[in-house]
Formats: C-alpha cells, sequence, structure tokens
C-alpha cells in the first residue's frame, strides 16, 4: 500500500492540470477502494501498486486529454475489475507465492495484512480465514463483541429474501421437479427468509397443497415470518425452531446451511426417530482432508464454517440408511483459504441422498 501510495501521491503531483487534479484524486480514491477491497488482499495490491499507477497515468491522460469526464466513470469501472483481474489472477498468485517462498519476511507481512483485513470487514465479501482443529476452537478465534453466527437482526436480513438462480441450482430444480409432486411437504434447513421457496417459485410448479417449512436459527425466523406476512400471500410457507420437526417431513434440503451449525449431519439426523425419505443437499463444502473448521467471514458475522471429510459424510449417510442418487459440483461456491491453499475448495457439492426403503 505504501509504494502505491507514494506511486500515486508522485503521480498527482507532476499532473499540472487543474482540470486533472479533482479527477485524479477521484480516482486515486477509487483505486485506493477498488484496491482494499479485493479479496484476494490488499497486500498484494500494495506489492503491484506501480502496476496500477502505470494504468492510471495513461487513462487520466487521455480523459484529459478529450475532456470526457463521464468516460471516467465507466474507466473507474473497468480499472476496478482489471486491477482485481489482474490481482486475482493464477500468474500472480504463483508470482507472489514464489516471492514470498523467497523472502519470508513479505509472506509475515501479508498475512498480518489479510488477518486484519479479514477481521475488520463489515460488508459481504466472502472471506475465509485460517484452518481449525474443531468449532470450537474456531469459535474461540472471533473477537469478543463480534457477531457469531446468524443469529442476530443484521445477519438475518443481509442476504434478501430472493435470489437469482445460479447454474448450480438446475441440479436441485430438476430433483426437486420429481420429488414436489409426491413429495408436498418439505423441510428446509436453513432455508433463511425464504431464498428457495421465492426463487424457485417461478421455475417450478408447486403443488396446490404444498408446505414449506423452513427450520432456522430464531433471528431468521422471526425476520422470516414477518416478510411472509406480506410475500407468501398463499400461506405455504411456515417457519420452526424445532429441528426434531424435520421428522414429520419426507423431503428435507439443506443448501448451502449444514456448514454452519455445530452438529454434523449425522448427530443431528440421529436425533430424528422418524428420517425424511428424500434429503437433497446443495452448496456444501467438502474436500478429502480429515474434516475441519475454517472462519467465515460474511459481513454482519464471523461464523464457523465446517469442511467435512466427503468419504466420512457418505458413510454417516449409509449407515443412517441413506443411498447416493445423484451428485454434483458447484462451479460457482468455492472457498478460498489465504495462506492454506491445500485447504481451499474448488468447487461445492450437491447431491440427493434416499433412504433404501424408499427406492
Ligand atoms: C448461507 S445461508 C443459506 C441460505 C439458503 N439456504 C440459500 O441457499 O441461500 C445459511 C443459512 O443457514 C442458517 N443457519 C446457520 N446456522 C444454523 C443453525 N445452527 N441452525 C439452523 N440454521 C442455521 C442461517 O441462518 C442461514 O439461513
Amino acid at each position: 500500500m505504501l509504494i502505491l501510495f507514494l506511486g500515486l501521491a508522485t503521480l498527482s503531483g507532476c499532473t499540472n492540470a487543474t482540470v486533472a487534479a479533482p479527477v485524479l484524486d477521484g480516482i486515486t480514491v477509487q483505486a485506493f477502494h477498488a484496491i482494499q477491497r479485493c479479496d484476494y488482499n490488499r497486500a498484494i495490491a500494495g506489492l503491484y501498486g506501480p502496476i496500477g499507477c502505470c494504468s492510471l497515468r495513461i487513462r487520466v491522460t487521455a480523459s484529459v486529454a478529450y475532456n470526457d469526464w463521464n468516460a471516467l466513470d465507466r474507466v473507474r469501472g473497468r480499472m476496478k475489475q482489471a486491477i482485481k483481474g489482474l490481482l486475482l489472477s493464477p500468474a500472480t498468485k504463483n508470482f507472489v507465492d514464489k516471492v514470498e517462498a523467497a523472502v519470508p519476511l513479505i509472506r509475515k507481512w501479508h498475512r498480518f495484512e489479510y488477518e486484519e483485513h479479514f477481521l475488520r470487514v463489515a460488508e459481504w465479501e466472502r472471506l475465509f480465514s485460517g484452518v481449525y482443529p474443531s468449532f470450537a476452537a474456531a469459535n474461540a478465534a472471533i473477537p469478543a463483541g463480534r457477531n457469531n453466527s446468524y443469529d442476530n437482526a443484521d445477519s438475518a436480513t443481509f442476504l434478501g429474501y430472493k435470489g437469482s438462480v445460479r447454474s448450480s441450482d438446475y441440479p436441485v430444480l430438476f430433483w426437486l421437479a420429481k420429488l414436489l409432486d409426491k413429495n408436498s411437504r418439505v423441510f428446509d434447513f436453513g432455508g433463511y427468509l425464504g431464498i428457495s421457496y421465492y426463487s424457485f417459485e417461478k421455475l417450478l410448479d408447486y403443488p396446490p397443497n404444498l408446505q414449506w417449512t423452513i427450520y432456522d436459527v430464531p433471528a431468521v425466523v422471526r425476520a422470516g415470518e414477518e416478510l411472509a406476512q406480506e410475500k407468501d400471500t398463499r400461506r405455504r410457507l411456515a417457519f420452526t425452531t424445532t429441528f426434531e420437526r424435520a421428522q414429520e417431513f419426507p423431503l428435507f434440503l439443506t443448501f448451502g446451511s449444514f456448514q454452519f451449525p455445530e452438529a454434523t449431519f449425522a448427530e443431528s439426523f440421529r436425533r430424528l426417530s422418524n428420517l425424511p425419505a428424500h434429503v437433497l443437499i446443495n452448496k456444501l463444502p467438502f474436500t478429502e482432508r480429515d474434516t475441519f473448521y475454517t472462519l467465515h467471514n460474511m459481513g454482519p458475522a464471523l461464523a464457523p464454517y465446517r469442511i467435512a471429510n466427503r468419504g466420512e459424510f457418505l458413510e454417516s449417510a449409509y449407515d443412517l440408511g441413506y443411498e447416493l442418487v445423484d451428485s454434483w459440483d458447484n462451479p460457482e461456491f468455492s472457498c478460498y483459504i489465504p495462506f492454506h491453499p491445500d485447504h481451499s475448495v474448488r468447487a461445492f457439492s450437491g447431491m440427493y441422498l434416499r433412504q433404501k426403503s424408499a427406492s
């Protein structure tokens, strides 16, 4: 950052046009902002600041020459993309890895910068940090006074109640389209305000007798119930904080949620006297390593985040009487843990588990 600052300060000083000064200031602020928000990390940005300066100089000269102020707004967006692309590129990461391997002090500084940034960020950047052997160890690393779960007013609403349907959702939609006809009672574990229910509505023919019950933490349940009064005009959505109610439902969904609770899938399911016949899983992180935990900064909260061993997870599902009917990757969902590349997850997973007795 220091190099970048000095570079930009020099650039400001040597551009001697009154028109250019405010423009340059604006861009400088934007550049700082863009670089600081890059999720790879702003420390690397410091190493690459001079490249950003060259690009700035060319763009400022061109914009001032054409007196095209609007172009500058567009340039800022594109420049931000360009800088981010450069910082996130595998070539940059490889180069930085090599530099840091040769000079360990740089790696220490880089790590310090990242951890400081990770703890400070309060907007959604999908950041991960650290590797921990247990939920308790990850939880203990969260600074006192910070939210450590979804169970607070800010975390309960920041994701919104509806989202765009991504390619990773289509395997789920495929199986839901088949299953909903005969299984109109759905238990959505960690279904938030009803994201899947509201987002899938336009793509699926929900059966007229659909009952979609969301199990979630109390703050989310409160916000979801309130919102449903306004949005769920057909009154098909319900909320609960009682996990045991899952035994009343033939169809169990968990999308991007079972990595958060301390109890594993198997530990939770062993509490049920009657197991759901069908389990649709999506957006869960697995690796071939032993199960471990990382910390997830989701903006309003930091939370322990389980990355389970795939084989162990499947074994526990088989022990519960399930068979694996289908599985797929979620290429849009990954988990990059800086300084732990061998613990990072390239693509999350989805699967359809069915009770053997239900086939
Ligand atoms: C990333 S959101 C996923 C939301 C939604 N299922 C989706 O696909 O986008 C994680 C969800 O898991 C819920 N969650 C986290 N910890 C939980 C717990 N201990 N018990 C129940 N739900 C939990 C959160 O409140 C949140 O709704």
